[in-house]
């Protein structure tokens, strides 16, 4: 079998985007467009990936770090026949070349499989889609027996070619050894005065080969971007796929167009998960976790029976089974949480490691902090991690009780079965099963008469 080498064409501007930024960095579902084209390209197994950039060629380099890519440079944008006659010279004579575009998405890698492995000397693969609105597009010429003679773009189609609803999607495999041969012999003698990659299918028929039409499952496959309308289009498709999936491996969703998945999601059976969710980077729900309305869950793993209420944020965390979030609970990176927590309303926790069946219910920030077993830790308790340079640690030991409105100025531990009074500034350690006590002690003067109100 051949080697199977890419060619990504983004060497465009892209100027209907009005946008610094070059439009194949523009994101679906949190990714640059040009990353979804290449991980696509990786998954069907390409011996050779080559990307083909022009406009803001550096930036997309630098935002696309990879030691299996190859760069072309196409200085002048002359036609889409020219931008993969630049990456020739990298392709070997035997292999079959798919061409795929960077501003478009979201093909699958089966349709690109399947169009890729009809590739031989005799044939070329063309993938075609059949469109209610044609405008704009190629148009799929067939001869009476049906068979593709020609590509014609729209501005030098007739009339009567303009009726034609079948467009080229732009997306097609062919031999390296042919395109070697066909593509240093385009001209640019069109209304566009560009060298057509189009025109090699009239060559490729002409040569004898057979043309091979696939069609995508779905237009929005090969729907590319133009403007941020469509890049929006194609986001919401995106979305509802990634949606019906998650309903089909268990997950109710309290509505499928209100859930929005920018990287990847796995989960368990018997799934939850209310409106208004976002889901970043890795996540892993366990079964029968249930998520509230609102919340932002990022690269965290949430284990079997968790419940995270409304308004929850949690990144780069680990939540314990059966384990209790907010409502309007923030979890930050290093937190790890074991089973049967809680972790209430207003309360932020950083590289916290919160032993089973601790609490800390309402209104606290707890960083850079151990606690053990059973630990309660009262309402508006801070741990005080930072003297302005360094981070400090706090150690809670099983069973210990922190009273409300405590400061814990780490570093300082609370052995087991400690006590802390409300209101304490905590700044030494405390030993097993005492009661500290930092406040000032409270002082009664009767009779005090309040000052007059100034005249
Ligand atoms: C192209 C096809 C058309 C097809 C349509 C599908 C040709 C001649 N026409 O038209 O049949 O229906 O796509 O969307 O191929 N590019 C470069 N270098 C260039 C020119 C283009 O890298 O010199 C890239 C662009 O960045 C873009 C892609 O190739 O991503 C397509 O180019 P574009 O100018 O948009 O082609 P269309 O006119 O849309
Ligand atoms: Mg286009």
């Amino acid at each position: 079998m051949s080697p199977l080498h890419v060619v990504i064409l983004a060497a465009g501007q892209g100027s209907r985007m009005k946008s610094a930024l070059p439009k194949v960095l523009h994101s679906v579902a949190g990714r640059p467009m040009l990353h979804h084209v290449i991980d696509t390209a990786r998954q069907i197994g390409a011996a050779g990936i080559h990307t083909v950039i022009g406009h803001g060629a550096d930036h997309v380099r630098a935002a696309t770090p990879a030691n299996d890519l190859d760069w072309v440079l196409q200085e002048q944008q002359l036609g889409t026949g020219h931008a993969v006659a630049q990456a020739l010279p990298q392709l070997p004579d035997n292999a079959a070349v798919l061409v795929l575009y960077g501003d478009v998405p979201l093909t699958t890698a089966d349709t690109l499989r399947d169009l890729a492995g009809v590739v031989d000397q005799d044939t070329l693969g063309l993938l075609t889609v059949t469109l209610d609105n044609p405008d704009g597009y190629g148009r799929i010429l067939r001869d009476a027996a049906g068979k593709v003679t020609a590509i014609v773009e729209q501005k030098d189609a007739s009339e009567a070619q303009k009726q034609i609803h079948e467009v080229n999607t732009g997306i097609l495999a062919v031999s390296a050894g042919h395109l070697k041969e066909w593509l240093p012999a385009l001209s640019n003698s069109n209304a566009q005065g560009e060298y057509y990659l189009t025109d090699i299918i009239a060559m490729a028929v002409s040569h004898g080969l057979d043309i091979s039409v696939a069609q995508p499952g779905d237009a929005f496959e090969v729907q590319g971007v133009n403007n941020r309308i469509q890049l929006a289009q194609l986001e919401r498709w995106f979305q509802r796929r990634e949606a019906d999936r998650l309903m089909t491996e268990g997950a109710t969703l309290a509505d499928p167009a209100r859930i929005d998945v920018r990287g990847e999601l796995t989960i368990g059976s018997d799934i939850l998960i209310d409106v208004n969710v976002v889901f970043e980077g890795r996540v892993e729900l366990g079964s029968r976790v249930s998520i509230g309305p609102n919340c932002v869950i990022r690269d965290t793993r949430i284990a079997e029976g968790a419940v995270i209420h409304a308004n929850s944020v949690i990144d780069g965390a680990e939540v314990g089974s059966d384990a209790q979030i907010g409502p309007f609970a923030r979890l930050r990176p290093g937190t790890r949480l074991a089973a049967n927590t809680k972790v209430g309303n207003f309360v932020e926790t950083k590289k916290a490691v919160v032993g089973e069946g601790s609490k800390i219910n309402h209104l606290s920030y707890v960083g850079d902090a151990t606690l053990g077993r059973d630990v309660n830790v009262g309402a508006g308790t801070i741990t005080c991690n930072y003297d302005g340079v360094n981070k400090f640690q706090t150690v809670l030991e099983d069973g210990v009780f922190v009273g409300s409105n405590t400061s814990l100025v780490a570093p300082v531990t609370v052995a087991a079965g400690a006590t802390i009074g409300a209101g304490s500034t905590i700044t030494r350690d405390v030993a097993a099963e005492e009661l500290a006590v930092a406040r000032g002690r409270q002082r009664n003067i009767p009779d005090w008469p309040r000052p007059p109100k100034a005249e």
